[in-house]
């Protein structure tokens, strides 16, 4: 018997590094990276009811409601690639309710990861983040800057990207962190996220190894 694939989810405040972070992950392990932020904006960019209902909320730097969100989290998680190569859920569940919702269904993961950012650094990282439209790239003007000119002539911001929303969307981090932490108290990991890029991936590096073994283990002894 084998041990099944890993199931990984990671939060953190706004800005912490999750996408970045989740880049690597998904570069080393081979899980399917499924980034709630990133299914919402590509619905506002296709110009869906729920996209435009969606980004109502992301302005006021609210979470969108869960008749949104849970749905379309669960039909991406369910597909069959996310189950045969295991998962990195980034950025949800985002409270007590969408971890419900999962609960219900069954569904757990093997280490739940929080990145622990001090929040005045967070909003500088916020402030000067760039991405390339072309390959989704996550950029940093001071500390991720781009490989060439052509990149950086091309670079685009988020709308969300503003000093004045940030501090929105670390309120509402904020409010709905705590009551994950009982849900998954088995499974999480704090992580220092204010250190360089390859430092907080050698961190979760060896905290996804130490899961993976544990769950080999597991199958070995049962
Ligand atoms: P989402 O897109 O998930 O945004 P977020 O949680 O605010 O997180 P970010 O994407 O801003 O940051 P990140 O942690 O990925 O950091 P990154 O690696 O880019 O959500 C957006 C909105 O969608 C929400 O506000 C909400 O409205 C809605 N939404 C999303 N999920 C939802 C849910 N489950 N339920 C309801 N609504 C939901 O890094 C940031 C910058 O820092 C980059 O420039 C990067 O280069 C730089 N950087 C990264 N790591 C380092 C480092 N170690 N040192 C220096 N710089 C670094």
């Amino acid at each position: 018997v084998k041990a099944g694939p890993l199931k990984v989810m990671i939060a953190g405040a706004p800005a912490s590094g999750k996408g970045t972070q989740c880049e690597l992950i998904k570069t080393k392990y081979g899980l399917v990276h499924i980034s709630a932020g990133d299914l919402l904006r590509a619905e506002i960019a296709a110009g869906t009811e729920n996209g435009k209902r969606a980004k109502e909320f992301m302005e006021k730097g609210q979470l969108v409601p869960d008749e949104i969100v849970v749905t379309m989290v669960k039909e991406r998680l369910l597909q069959p690639d996310a189950q045969e190569k295991g998962w990195l859920l980034d950025g949800y569940p985002r409270s007590y309710s969408q971890a419900m919702a999962l609960e219900t269904l069954g569904i757990r993961p093997d280490i739940f990861i929080l990145l622990d950012v001090p929040d005045e650094i967070l909003v500088e990282r916020v402030v000067g983040r760039r991405l390339d439209p072309v390959t989704g790239k996550i950029y940093h003007l001071k500390y991720s800057p781009t490989e060439n000119e052509e990149i950086a002539s091309r670079l685009t911001q988020r709308f969300d990207d503003t000093e004045e929303k940030v501090k929105l969307r670390l309120q509402t981090h904020y409010q709905n962190v705590e009551s994950l932490l009982s849900i998954y108290e088995d499974v999480i990991v704090k992580v220092k996220g204010d250190a360089l890029v390859d430092d907080v991936f050698a961190e979760i590096d060896k905290q996804l190894t130490s899961s993976l073994d544990k769950k080999t283990e597991m199958v070995a002894s049962a």
